[in-house]
């Protein structure tokens, strides 16, 4: 039995950056399986097409980069024509690779926080002004890098720290709006181009599992249920925070080879 009742998002309209692939995806896929009306953006026209036809019926497939504020507005305002405003935003387009900071050029650091930060500040404040209020929900897609220092992550590591700043501000500010919004930190998960570049082999996945506190990889379809939750009723007095959605893995590493005997 589904957890959530058939249909629970019907009559709301969602709008996921960088939900051409990945988590982000399955989180427009969800979205759209519980009644939604759902529009995923993405930098590749071809794949934004791709996804929308993976989604289904309705879903409307749009591109353009967020670190670009007037393309990103020109997009949210054809998706909210097409729906009649907007009452789900999520920021998770994002930009990774595994670099020491030495190197790291100026712009490598640059495009990260760009595509991370920047993107999520456009996102939300493009959206602005089309959500249907009150009781819009956005939701920035954060990591664990956010909060404990990882090495070969400098990059990653300050634009998701820009990120959950951010976000709070945002709640401050636009909940007296009847806007709610929130984070969602997800650890590893499964079948994730993210994943693909830190964890690129079966040796790599099994050691990265091992140190998880529920000892495996998360799903799409967990974290998108968490972002479902956030958007529901049953979190209308939830704003300003960060749900992580990482089996404990932000907690640190917990392998037996922590335990002493
Ligand atoms: N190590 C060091 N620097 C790197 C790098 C790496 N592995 N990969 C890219 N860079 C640097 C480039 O050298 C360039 O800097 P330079 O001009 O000084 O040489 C800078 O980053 C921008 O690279 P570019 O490829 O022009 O940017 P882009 O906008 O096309 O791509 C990235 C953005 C770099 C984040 C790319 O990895 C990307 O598109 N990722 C999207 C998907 C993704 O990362 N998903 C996982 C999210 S968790």
């Amino acid at each position: 039995m589904d957890v959530y009742s058939e249909n629970i998002l019907s009559g709301r309209s969602a709008f996921i950056a960088g939900g051409t692939s990945g988590i982000n995806l399955g989180i427009a896929k969800r979205m759209a399986q519980l009644g939604a009306r759902v529009a995923v953006a993405g930098r590749n026209p071809d794949k934004a097409a791709a996804a929308a036809a993976e989604i289904g019926e309705g879903a409307l497939g749009r591109s353009c980069d967020v670190r670009d504020f007037d393309a990103t507005r020109a997009v949210l305002e054809d998706v909210a024509s097409a729906f009649g405003g907007l009452d789900i935003v999520i920021s998770g387009a994002a930009g990774n690779f595994m670099a020491p900071a030495v190197g790291i050029s100026a712009n490598g650091f640059r495009t990260v926080v760009d595509i991370d930060l920047n993107g999520t500040f456009n996102v939300f404040r493009a959206s602005y002004d089309l959500l249907n209020r009150p009781g819009a929900s956005l939701i920035a897609i954060t990591a664990n890098q956010a909060v404990n220092a990882t090495m070969m992550q400098a990059h990653a590591c300050a634009a998701k720290a820009g990120i959950n700043q951010l976000l709070r501000v945002l709640a401050m500010e636009w909940g007296p709006h009847g806007v709610r919004v929130n984070g969602i930190s997800p650890g590893p998960i499964r079948g994730t181009e993210g994943m693909a570049r830190l964890a690129p082999t079966d040796e790599a996945v099994a050691e990265r599992a091992a140190r998880v506190p529920l000892r495996r990889f998360g799903e799409a379809r967990e974290v998108a249920d968490s972002a479902v939750f956030l958007c529901t009723d049953a979190a209308s007095y939830i704003t300003g925070t960060i749900l992580n959605c990482d089996g404990g893995a932000g907690l640190g590493d917990s392998s037996d080879k922590n335990l002493v005997a």
